[in-house]
């Protein structure tokens, strides 16, 4: 059979970013700067993503182009050994982060719901804190609209490659932006907002910390989808005449802007609405609706702020389900509609303590941490960072000539590949393996 391949150059891009631009930029970024002190914190996730990041995502793409194969096969059909275990590996994260991720996309879902009933247009922030916290650990709500989120994702990769993901993520990742860029201007003219603004955007590399750097290097990996084999799958995707140099440019580019309109976004509301910058998780869901009450129709703006925001999660779960539904394809024979469907609902089970653990069942701690906690640690800070480190190293010492004949094809000069060859064979996994090291 032959493999599903994308429609054009700018699909595959617009893709590859729709799996990147999702809960990360927008959910996530926003309370870890935040957490971290703002400024500094903003330069150093930048740096890591215009360097490690991108050279990175180049070489995921590399290898699945070259493999024509997903996250497994490519590392079995390149090099064979141990190499596949970043593919298992990725694999398992893939399923791990989709757990935790349908369920804060769930509560997109929801917040989309407590838009129209009007119950979050206040600027009260003790309300709007009240409203998140007691709706979160309610021991059903969000389970079921986990479960309702689960079920949107699973309906488009049944829906295929070309029909699916490319779709939705051509008309959707413009509307976010436009969107995002009408509330930046809304919330930079309210009163108290400089103050924000300058919190977000002046670098004090006095905070600068070893918990600093793992952070940025575990969000810098979340937010570009690196680490799992999925800019491989899609690398596998594109066609031999497509320059991968710019497109995974264009994927970092797309991906670091929405960050920082995120964070143009919701830090300066922060600071104006006398929100607390370090209240966690909850950042995004309870400041964004007090800048939607002082809007006209603000009602209005804040259903389409969390239907937009719902979407962009959408095209990066799908990416999530789609790397574990094709490894389930490609290893078990079975039917992309059987393999899709048993995933998610494994995904779904393991998303039900993930709520809990949020409310019922939130004294229940591992490593000092809720399972909720938990796994966005062992993802994002253990496992990402490793299956990052091995692929450097598989791209560095292992697969170079292939993936050098791979980039060769479309352009980049020789001392170029040169530099990519030596960051990846010696700078990227002593960083990595730094950060690492600190983080245990
Ligand atoms: N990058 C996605 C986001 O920021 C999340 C994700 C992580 C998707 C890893 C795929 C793989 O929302």
């Amino acid at each position: 059979m032959a493999r599903s391949q994308w429609g054009s150059r700018l699909g595959f891009i617009l893709a590859a970013a729709g799996s990147a631009i999702g809960l990360g930029a927008i959910w996530k970024f926003p309370y870890v700067a935040a957490t971290n002190g703002g400024g500094a914190f903003l330069f150093i996730y930048l740096g890591i993503c215009l360097t490690l990041g991108l050279v990175l995502m180049l070489g995921e793409m590399a290898v699945g182009r070259a493999a024509h194969a997903g996250a497994v096969g490519a590392f079995r059909k390149l090099a064979g050994g141990g190499w596949p275990v970043i593919g298992y590996m990725g694999v398992l994260v893939c399923f791990l982060i989709l757990s935790f991720y349908s369920v804060v996309g769930g509560w997109t879902i929801a917040y989309i719901g407590k838009s129209f009933d009007g119950s979050i247009m206040t600027a009260d922030a003790k309300a709007l804190g009240g409203i998140f916290s007691s709706f979160i650990s309610h021991p059903l709500e969000p389970v079921v609209y986990h479960g309702v989120f689960a079920a949107l994702t699973l309906g488009v990769v049944i829906g295929g490659v070309q029909q699916g993901i490319e779709k939705l993520s051509k008309w959707m990742m413009p509307a976010l932006f436009l969107l995002m860029l009408a509330l930046i201007v809304r919330v930079l003219t309210l009163p108290g907002a400089m103050e924000g603004l300058l919190y977000f955007v002046t670098p004090d590399f006095s905070k600068v910390s070893g918990a600093m750097l793992v952070d940025a290097l575990g969000l810098a990996f979340f937010s570009l989808s690196l680490g799992l084999g999925i800019m491989v799958t899609y690398g596998s995707y594109v066609g031999k005449e497509s320059n991968l140099v710019s497109a995974s440019l264009w994927v970092i580019l797309l991906t670091v802007a929405t960050c920082f309109l995120a964070g143009l976004m919701v830090l300066p509301a922060v600071f104006a609405f006398g929100f607390d910058p370090a209240a966690g998780p909850g950042l995004t869901f309870i400041t964004m609706p007090a800048v939607f009450s002082h809007l006209p129709m603000g009602q209005l703006f804040s259903a389409l702020f969390f239907c937009l925001l719902l979407l962009a999660a959408l095209t990066s779960s799908i990416s999530l389900l789609e790397v574990v539904t094709s490894f389930a394809i490609d290893e078990f024979g079975l039917s992309r509609r059987a393999a899709a469907i048993g995933m998610a609902a494994g995904i779904f089970l393991l998303g039900v303590p993930a709520s809990l653990s949020l409310g019922i069942w939130s004294d229940a701690l591992l490593f000092g941490m809720n399972f909720f906690d938990l796994l966005d640690y062992l993802t994002s800070k253990l496992l990402m960072p490793l299956g990052e480190l091995l692929l450097a190293l598989f791209v560095g010492w292992k697969a170079w000539p292939l993936v050098a004949a791979e980039l060769a094809r479309n352009e980049p000069t020789h001392s170029l590949l040169l530099a990519m060859r030596r960051f990846c064979q010696f700078l990227a996994p002593a960083l990595i393996g730094w950060i690492l090291v600190v983080n245990i």
